[in-house]
């Protein structure tokens, strides 16, 4: 069986594209992505200063490409993402001279930017990530342009806009490291407070971006069982786990914010019992997805091939990395294949 298949009965199967898959110059990983998923998410022409690079400019050539491709292919198409601090347009929150805009005229942006955006795409794209990433691990709001001059009623104010442009597309918040205990607290409280005052909101996006030694399963785990507790839908939205191992750490920022560091520490490939810890743990992972079906209505890898994954280059350009579902040969890696093979 394929993966689509495989979890048919789970939850959707997704993987994020970017614009060398849509544009046809990558046709393995099309192929593996029209064979084993069900759902896509654009990794970057939705964001900000991609789609809407000046206040009067909307560039629509690439995500009318990636939605095309999604409906030819009958996916379940996610829109990646209207409100984040990252990858903004650098026109976004600032005056001509470069201050920061009022509070009504970044209101007013935020209104157009969601509005026009989300009606291009009325009807064709399942959810959005409304917003993106808006608190860090402590509990505490991240500083950014939106928590600057808003504070936090950007956040509802971003799901009403989103609500009153497309009244039956999903909507979701997103971030990462969200097993971490203070941190689930605050989106916790955060998702209950906007249900309470009557917004709407569909689910909760885990990035779930993991390494060898991070996150803590069980901290995962309980994540996923307090998201849910929100009556929320769980999501899994940018499945991916580094191979090479961590070597800088400090006590004072969490585990999943730790990025390795290692300039292709491994020539020759990934070391074989590097690859089989890797192998064992993303089997764990997908056993605690499985256990949790009944709440999680997607799990979305964060690219097809490792050949293509942004962990390739960040932080540093140069890694040869290894977190994805399949290798650089367009092979699905042993763990997955064994589950399909033995199902
Ligand atoms: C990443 C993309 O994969 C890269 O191509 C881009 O250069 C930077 O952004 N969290 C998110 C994603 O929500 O949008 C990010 O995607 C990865 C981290």
């Amino acid at each position: 069986p394929t993966m689509k298949e495989y979890f048919a009965n789970d939850f959707l199967i997704g993987a994020a594209i970017n614009m060398n898959h849509v544009k046809g110059n990558d046709p393995k990983s099309d192929s593996i992505v029209r064979r084993h998923f069900n759902s896509i998410v654009a990794e970057n022409c939705m964001k900000c200063e991609e789609i809407h690079p000046a206040e009067d400019t909307y560039f629509w050539d690439d995500a009318d490409a990636f939605v095309d491709y999604g409906q030819r292919n009958n996916m379940a198409i996610i829109g990646h993402t209207l409100i984040w601090h990252s990858q903004l347009a650098p026109w976004f929150a600032v005056d001509s001279v470069g201050n920061p805009v009022a509070p009504e005229v970044l209101k007013q942006r935020m209104h157009d930017h969601i509005t026009t955006v989300m009606t291009r795409y009325k009807g064709k794209i399942k959810g959005w990530d409304v917003v993106n990433e808006a608190i860090v691990e402590d509990g505490s709001y991240r500083k950014s342009p939106f928590y600057d001059i808003l504070g936090e009623e950007f956040i509802p104010l971003a799901f009403q806009y989103a609500h009153e442009a497309d009244p039956d597309a999903e909507l979701y918040i997103n971030d990462y490291a969200m097993n971490v205990p203070a941190k689930r607290e605050a989106y916790v409280k955060l998702v209950n407070d906007m249900k309470s005052k009557g917004l709407r909101i569909d689910g909760i996006g885990m990035q779930a971006h993991m390494g060898m030694d991070y996150p803590d399963f069980n901290e995962f785990e309980k994540s996923i069982e307090a998201y849910a507790s929100t009556g929320c839908n769980v999501m899994i939205t940018e499945w991916d786990m580094s191979a090479l191992p961590t070597v800088s750490r400090s006590a004072n920022i969490s585990d999943s914010i730790v990025y390795n560091t290692v300039f292709n520490p491994y020539p020759d490939g990934l070391p074989a019992d590097l690859a089989e810890r890797w192998n064992c743990r993303m089997d764990s992972v997908t056993d605690i997805l499985l256990r949790h079906s009944d709440v999680i209505s997607r799990v979305t890898a964060w690219g097809t091939h490792d050949g293509m994954s942004w962990k390739n280059n960040f932080p540093m350009k140069g890694r040869v990395e290894y977190p994805l579902l399949f290798d650089r040969d367009y092979n699905l890696k042993p763990f997955m294949e064994n589950r399909l093979a033995e199902s």
